[in-house]
């Protein structure tokens, strides 16, 4: 289906606000939904699945240090508007069809509240899962400002829930970037930026079976999605109409598999102020941000000098990353467009400082243990690509249990074809290094021979993150600190399909 790109304005997300006190804490109520939203001017309306019926969600905006609470109401269907697959672990034909659970993506929280896969539940509570603990999630908020996203984490099901619209912004603010002269409301934007594909009756298409159609069963997962069309805050290729000034974008990628390189017409740079955690030390200017499904990456565009022009949001990623295809110039290419035709209404009196927060080093000799974790690609017992984590499955016993307190490196030596995107519930962590080695010697003897010497992160990717690109024949190093909860969380793969399909696995921080 041939879509016009450009002709939908770019939708400014709702903020939601609080239903009560509860405690002394902030309550808000938050209800999954099916609703149709229009996605684009020439489509029928979309059945979605939305947080309060809107597809993104509305944003929560909480301050550092100040807890709020959150109820997760499920009011869904009972059958599942997109293909489930029942030899999904988790998603077997003995459990209801529409389970959900939400985490919020980056949030130091308690594993009661931190969204486990099985904590999950449905409409109106009437079956949970058998880890579901409690109706209403606490967020402390004990981090600095940064981006967040909540989004759907059900076991086995999270790629179709989060491809039906389960997914939203959460912004912590604190005193320091407040303080900061960069653009405030409303020049600071989230952008959540998705790909997806439509039927021509306006319904979300999602395979139901791989391209070579796998026998015995049906529907089947699929290796990884990538749509043919992108969507920003839930509309097709949308267009901006700004000031000649500067504004601040808040940018997440939500794709279940698609990785974006995104960059501006004209070869104007972005300049980067922030990443998954929150503020760089210094901002950076670049004219290219590799962005995998999670991270998030916080820029300033300046359209000071670009009034009367347009610009487009340009995507060169190949997919999947970075071997495959390279996009289509005139669809998935693109993503969005502003336009600078509105007065400037007030002066401009925001700029970028040269410094913009501290970020203490973690230095590698603070660890008390390094881990060596592969990421591997099986194919199961219908010959279909299956993504473990250090060769083992989800339900496998428990083997990382990093002790409360202390640093650990852990090492992700990637033996796939594949980047994957690694994200780690609870920690932040600072990227250490990459470094490449021989993959098929590693394969065959299991000995680690590098190929090459350590290379830092990229300058951008220098604060703290949640989600860091694993490249194929690197070792990705990454290390934190390991708290302030003890429990049960998880760490994977944040390409959905790889993350429902068992490159997921639980871990414990442990007393
Ligand atoms: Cu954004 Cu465990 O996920
Ligand atoms: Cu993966």
């Amino acid at each position: 289906m041939k879509l016009e790109k450009y002709v939908d304005s770019l939708p400014i997300l709702p903020v939601l606000q609080p239903t009560s006190m509860c405690d002394d804490k902030l309550y808000y109520e938050i209800t999954m939904r099916e609703c149709r939203q229009q996605l684009h001017r020439d489509l029928p309306p979309t059945t979605i699945w939305g947080y309060n019926g809107l597809y993104p969600g509305p944003t929560i905006k909480a301050h550092s240090n100040i807890p709020i609470l959150v109820c997760w109401k499920n009011e869904l269907p009972t059958t599942h508007l997109l293909p489930v697959d029942t030899t999904v672990h988790g998603a077997f034909s003995d459990v209801p069809q529409v389970r959900t659970v939400v985490h919020l993506h980056g949030a130091v929280t308690y594993d009661s509240s931190d969204g486990y896969p099985d904590a999950w539940f449905t409409n109106d509570f009437q079956t949970v899962g058998p880890a579901f603990e409690t109706k209403v999630y606490q967020y402390p908020n004990t981090q600095p400002a940064t981006n967040l996203w909540y989004h759907d984490h059900a076991i086995g099901i999270t790629r179709l829930n989060i491809y039906a619209g389960l997914a939203g912004f959460y912004e912590i603010h604190d005193q320091l970037e407040q303080s900061l002269p960069l653009p405030k409301e409303p020049y600071d934007i989230p952008l959540l930026v998705q790909d997806r594909s439509f039927n021509e009756d306006g319904s979300l298409y999602y395979p139901a079976q791989p391209e070579k159609p796998v026998e015995g069963v049906n529907p089947s997962v699929v290796a990884e999605f990538f749509g043919d069309t992108n969507l920003v805050n839930g509309k097709v290729w949308p267009y901006m109409e700004v000031e000649p000034k500067r504004y601040r974008f808040r940018i997440l990628n939500g794709s279940n598999g698609r990785t974006y390189c995104l960059s501006l017409s004209g070869a104007i740079p972005f300049v980067q102020i922030g990443t998954d955690q929150g503020l760089l030390e210094k901002p950076v200017i670049t004219k290219e941000l590799v962005i995998a499904p999670a991270e998030r990456v916080d820029v300033v565009i300046d359209f000071t000098s670009l009034a009367g022009h347009s610009l487009e949001l340009i995507n060169t990623a190949p997919a999947p990353f970075p071997n495959g295809d390279p996009p289509c110039e005139a669809t998935t290419g693109r993503v969005m467009k502003w336009i600078v035709n509105q007065p400037l209404h007030r002066k401009d009196c925001s700029y970028i400082p040269p410094c913009l927060t501290r970020i203490p080093v973690y230095q590698e000799s603070f660890a008390s243990r390094e881990r060596l974790l592969t990421l591997d690609m099986v194919k199961d017992r219908f010959d279909r690509e299956l993504h473990l984590l250090d060769n083992k499955t989800w339900s496998e016993p428990i083997s990382e249990l990093p002790e409360l307190g202390t640093f650990e490196i852990w090492s992700f030596i990637n033996t796939t074809g594949d980047m994957h995107p690694i994200h780690l519930h609870l920690v932040r962590f600072q990227v250490l290094d990459r470094q490449p080695y021989n993959t098929d010697y590693f394969k065959e003897t299991g000995i680690i021979q590098v190929s090459g010497s350590k290379r830092s992160p990229d300058l951008n990717e220098q604060g703290f993150k949640d989600t860091v690109r694993a490249n194929p024949d690197e070792i990705t190093r990454v290390i934190f600190w390991t708290g302030p909860y003890t429990g049960r969380y998880v760490w994977h793969c944040h390409i959905l399909e790889h993350e429902d399909y068992e490159m997921m696995r639980p871990y414990i921080v442990i007393q």
